[in-house]
């Protein structure tokens, strides 16, 4: 399953060898990679501004929607300013060179995204690892060490097992001059009033938090950002080379994410909708037997035993046209597992069809194949 060639996507299903089957993977939340507006945006911009700025944003490969963006994007997540960065990835990159002067050592959660510890040691931190979600040891840590500057590095939603950070019990054990670091790439679209992220999620407003994120998940396009207060992401653009010398995210993609977020300021139904298929999507899985994550989050991990029965069972969804990825990706429940990810433009009827396949492919039942049901 890993590198699958798919042809062309919805946002609920996947061409594959010439077949359509539903689709429940990836990390489209709420479709907005295939939502109208965005794709007209998308369209529009590409017609006056083309394909790329061809410069750093600090020479001439600086636009009006870049700077709107960043605008906008903080004010959605109810942070003081952002500086955007060509992906997720590089926006962590960019946040440790910003916060290395200050901070010595980087507590890591064990599952994070593997960008963030990378982007510490790259910065020179020290970086020591906590227990998956484990705030007790993650404040004990923090006091420690709190003499050389402490930063905890943690994602809001774990994309691989569906977990939530207890960022709440990170801040209040956060020592004097500390920072907690959020990466919300799977929080963005998913938790908070119409998918304002982690902090809405948590009600957290605190100049000590400094937020990460994804542009390509949730919102549907291409890009990183980092939001902090204006002093935190003045000290990222002069110290982040990642920042100063690479070729931003394409205007089309800008124009692409800032329609998605009006899209989500003028209307919470996307997000409502996503809640609701979480909830359907819970009933089927309990109703096999299957593990939950917390509810509100869309990605539904599970493993079955031993390997073999994860390989016929996912043969078995295959066959009756439903791609549920059987995936070998860090932090998850297993070494292998299945991955479900659920979002807002899946139909109930999709869903019955996945709860109906799942029962087949763990029964061990021979499927016959059909097509996906639309
Ligand atoms: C938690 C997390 N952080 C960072 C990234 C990197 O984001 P991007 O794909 O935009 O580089 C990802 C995406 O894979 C992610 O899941």
């Amino acid at each position: 399953m890993p590198h699958l060639p798919i042809e062309s996507f919805t946002a609920t299903t996947a061409l594959v060898e010439g077949r359509e089957l539903a689709f429940f993977g990836g990390c489209n939340y709420l479709g907005l990679a295939h939502h109208p507006a965005v794709r007209a945006a998308v369209a529009a911009s590409l017609a006056t501004t083309g394909l790329t700025t061809t410069a750093s944003r600090e020479t001439t490969g600086n636009t009006v929607g870049h700077d709107a963006l960043e605008r906008e994007l903080a004010a959605f997540c109810g942070l003081g300013a952002c500086t955007l960065l060509c992906e997720g990835y590089t926006a962590n990159i960019a946040l440790m060179a910003g916060l290395a002067p200050t901070h010595g050592v980087a507590l890591v959660d064990a599952k994070a995204h593997r960008s963030l510890a990378h982007a510490a040691k790259a910065a020179g931190l020290l970086v020591l690892y906590y227990d998956h979600l484990d705030a007790r040891q993650a404040i004990g840590l923090a006091r420690e060490h709190a003499a050389e500057g402490v930063a905890i590095l943690t994602d809001s939603v774990f994309a691989a097992n569906g977990g939530v950070a207890p960022l709440p019990e990170l801040l209040a054990g956060l020592p004097g001059g500390g920072t907690l670091v959020v990466d919300d790439c799977h929080g963005l679209c998913v938790l908070g009033r119409s998918g304002r992220g982690a902090l809405d999620h948590f009600g957290l407003r605190d100049e000590r938090i400094v937020v990460t994120t994804t542009l390509a998940k949730g919102l549907g396009c291409y890009g990183g950002a980092v939001m902090g207060t204006p002093e935190r992401i003045a000290d990222v653009r002069r110290h982040a080379n990642i920042y100063l010398g690479t070729t931003p995210t394409p205007p089309p993609l800008v124009a692409g994410a800032r329609a998605a977020l009006c899209v989500l300021a003028e209307s919470d139904a996307l997000v409502v909708r996503l809640r609701a298929n979480i909830d359907r999507v819970r009933g089927v899985l309990v109703g096999l037997s299957l593990p939950l994550p917390p509810p509100g989050v869309p990605i539904l991990p599970f493993v079955l035993s031993p390997v073999e029965r994860m390989e016929r069972a996912s043969q078995s969804l295959w066959n009756d046209g439903v791609l549920v990825p059987l995936i070998d990706y860090p932090g998850g429940p297993g070494l292998r597992y299945f991955r479900i990810c659920v979002n807002a433009e899946h139909t109930p009827g999709q869903i019955d069809a996945l709860g109906a396949a799942l029962r087949r492919a763990l029964s061990g039942e021979p499927a016959e194949a059909r097509a996906a049901t639309a």
